[in-house]
């Protein structure tokens, strides 16, 4: 069965509580949570101080996505905010080992993004560090977006690398999930859905996660 992550950044940000009570009812496995910094990506979402609210709204796993750069100026801020996952992207960080490090050293998971551009085989010496590779299936920066189809075959180059470098990283995919493409997704390799308007834009969120679930 899949990890399924809604991504809060298609919530309805006036009624965040009402999102975290139905994704708390819900079958869904983790909170995705978009941080943008208008410099990395041409939008900004929310901050620390809303995670910390969220993070008392839920037990479930926090999986902080940063689209932000240097990262490594708040990963101790992230950390004391509640997250439980930290992922940073590779085009934001020249040390990317040392900020896996960083995260890892204060108790928290370790994830790295890649962009649509950048090839998978890139990733192939920091695989046995990170605990989630998230492949963006759009550009990075809004929800809503399209998913791309090239991002199949990036899966399977991934799920194939991830086995020769002996990492036990999952595969996340983040962007224009559906109900249509997820199992096409799924079977290419990867672990987690990140789901945002497929999830939050449908009649029945519930019914909607619990399909996602089922793939
Ligand atoms: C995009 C974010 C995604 C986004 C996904 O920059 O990283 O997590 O919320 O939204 P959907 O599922 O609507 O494409
Ligand atoms: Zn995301």
């Amino acid at each position: 069965m899949p990890i399924i992550a809604p991504s809060l950044l298609s919530a309805n940000f006036l009624q965040l509580q009402q999102a975290c009570d139905m994704l708390n009812r819900s079958e869904a496995d983790w909170y995705h949570l978009d941080v943008m910094d208008g410099s990395f990506v041409p939008n900004i979402s929310f901050g620390i101080p809303v995670i910390e609210q969220i993070r008392k709204a839920t037990h479930k796993v926090c999986d902080v996505h940063l689209m932000i750069q240097h990262p490594e100026l708040l990963t101790e801020a992230f950390h004391k905010a509640g997250a439980d996952i930290l992922t940073v992207h590779y085009e934001a960080c020249i040390h990317l080992h040392r900020n896996i490090q960083q995260i890892k050293g204060l108790g928290m998971k370790a994830g790295v993004a890649i962009n649509p551009h950048t090839p998978v085989h890139l990733l192939e010496n920091i695989l046995p560090d990170v605990d989630v590779v998230c492949v963006m299936s759009v550009n990075p920066g809004f929800g809503g977006q399209q998913f791309i189809p090239g991002t199949i075959q990036k899966i399977q180059q991934l799920s194939s690398l991830i086995e020769s470098t002996g990492s036990r990283a999952l595969i996340e995919i983040d962007g224009g999930v559906t109900l249509e493409n997820a199992a096409n997704i799924l079977a290419a390799g990867a672990h987690v859905l990140v789901a945002g308007n497929t999830v939050f834009r449908s009649a029945d969120p519930l019914a909607t996660i619990a399909k996602l679930k089922q793939f």
